[in-house]
């Protein structure tokens, strides 16, 4: 069993380069299997197990991926089975992709229902009623959710909440949709975005990603393209935190600092500077100045779930009281009780956490519970003083690329260890 094991205490300095977004790639990767005529080159996909994961999954379906380094070649010009039932579907939240772009080439799909990280229930139904609306009929058997349709036919939904899977999904099986379909109150995230565009990049009519309401005019086919990836707001996230919990001056490369506005207001209300430059940000942190500040989770622009967790270790050595408010995942502090074996003082109350900033984290051995929690425990490692041990660390590696080499780079002492 592999650990990560960290002598805390060190400050970061230096240059990270941030990878490809893993939650547009991995809606990415499913789109692709829409095109029947040539093949998409996709490049700055994000070296993690959740991709090798949906790799697997592409393939038991027919799809045909060639890799070079971080660009991808994905063929799909065979006919593909409508059917996704290995474990590795069970396994990741994302292969729910697969219903929306194999419903809209092949107007039917059976997939295993996915998991992913448990924070919580995470419903589908806005799915459904997205497919539902289009003329699919869905039914939930088994453990799967199987869609068809005689006919695919664009329509008006407004979803009930934001959801970023239903608002993909349905972008997807609507591209290649006969007609208009109108989404209204979708999410606006970053990699949304990313997914509209690499649908236009094929052939596809979809207009207004990025505000709350999304137009798609069906096409009757989509064709292979070149397209690239945009960067992981929430691993930028990941590092700037961190670098202002470690202290020192790290520089984030290869982002968008549009994307990080939420994270770096955030971090400047604390006492930490951070400089915009055109595709990086300069973090620039004394840890004895950091004070307090609350935050509520919200859909895009608001402060991102993803980077709670990770936020939480940096609240726990800021000096007053802060709280959080997790307003999307319903249990997503799981990590607060490793958290507090490391000294952090923290009271959970539903949805509300309250933190009271102690003047340092000690070692301890924890797990991760979660993805983003085992973030959250990398970053509290590296801040405590003496040694941390993190098991169940394959739920990092889920989704941060090379996470010891790039905390290395900056200093940091860290490294894996095989139990
Ligand atoms: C995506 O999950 C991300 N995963 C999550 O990131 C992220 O936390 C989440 O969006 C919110 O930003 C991927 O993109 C693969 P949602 P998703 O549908 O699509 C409710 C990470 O750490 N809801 O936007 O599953 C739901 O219960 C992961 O990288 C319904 O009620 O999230 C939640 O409260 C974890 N009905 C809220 O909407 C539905 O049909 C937002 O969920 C769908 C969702």
């Amino acid at each position: 069993m592999e650990k990560l094991v960290i002598n805390g205490g060190r400050e970061l300095h230096g240059e990270v380069e941030i990878s490809g977004a893993k939650n547009a790639a991995v809606a990415i990767l499913p789109a692709a299997l829409m095109v029947s005529k040539g093949v998409c080159e996709i490049e700055n996909i994000p070296g993690i197990d959740d991709v090798h994961c949906l790799e697997r999954i592409i393939s038991s379906v027919g799809g045909k991926i060639t890799k070079n380094g971080t660009t991808y070649l994905v063929d799909a010009t065979d006919e593909l089975k409508v059917v996704a039932d290995t474990d590795d579907v069970r396994k990741m939240r994302a292969s729910y992709y697969l219903v929306g772009a194999l419903l809209g080439r092949y107007k039917k799909a059976k997939v295993e229902l996915p998991g992913g990280c448990a924070i919580g229930v995470r419903p589908m139904d806005q799915h459904i009623k997205g497919f539902e609306a289009m003329g699919a009929k869905v039914t939930m058997d088994h453990g799967s959710i199987s869609v068809e349709a005689d006919r695919l036919i664009g329509a008006n939904i407004f979803f009930d909440v934001v959801s970023v899977g239903a608002t993909i999904n349905v972008m997807l099986a609507a591209t290649l949709a006969e007609g208009q379909t109108v989404l209204e109150n979708v999410a606006r995230e970053p990699h949304v975005v990313d997914v509209a565009n690499f649908l236009n990049t094929m052939g596809a009519d979809v207009k207004g990603a990025g505000t709350d309401v999304i137009r798609v005019n069906g096409v009757k086919e989509l064709r292979g393209c070149h397209y690239s990836v945009i960067p992981d707001q929430i691993e930028a996230g990941t590092y700037m935190i961190a670098t202002a919990a470690c202290g020192g001056e790290v520089t984030i490369k290869n982002i968008i600092p549009k994307h990080m506005e939420s994270i770096s207001a955030k971090l400047e209300e604390m006492g930490v500077q951070v400089k915009e430059l055109d595709d990086s940000l300069i973090v620039t942190s004394n840890k004895a100045n950091l004070v307090a500040c609350n935050i509520k989770t919200s859909p895009y622009p608001g402060f991102p779930t993803d980077v709670q967790q990770p936020m939480s270790v940096l609240m726990s050595i800021a000096k007053g009281r802060s709280i959080i408010n997790e307003s999307i995942w319903e249990s997503r502090f799981k990590h607060m009780d490793e958290l507090k074996k490391m000294g952090a003082s923290i009271l959970v109350e539903g949805r509300t956490a309250i933190i009271e900033g102690v003047d340092r984290l000690s070692g301890a051995n924890v797990r991760a519970t979660d993805l983003r929690a085992g973030a959250a425990m990398v970053i509290a490692g590296l801040v405590a003083e003496g040694k941390t041990e993190i098991y169940d660390i394959e739920h990092i590696y889920r989704g941060y690329p090379n996470i010891e080499n790039k905390f290395r780079e900056l200093g940091a002492d860290i490294k894996i260890v095989n139990d």
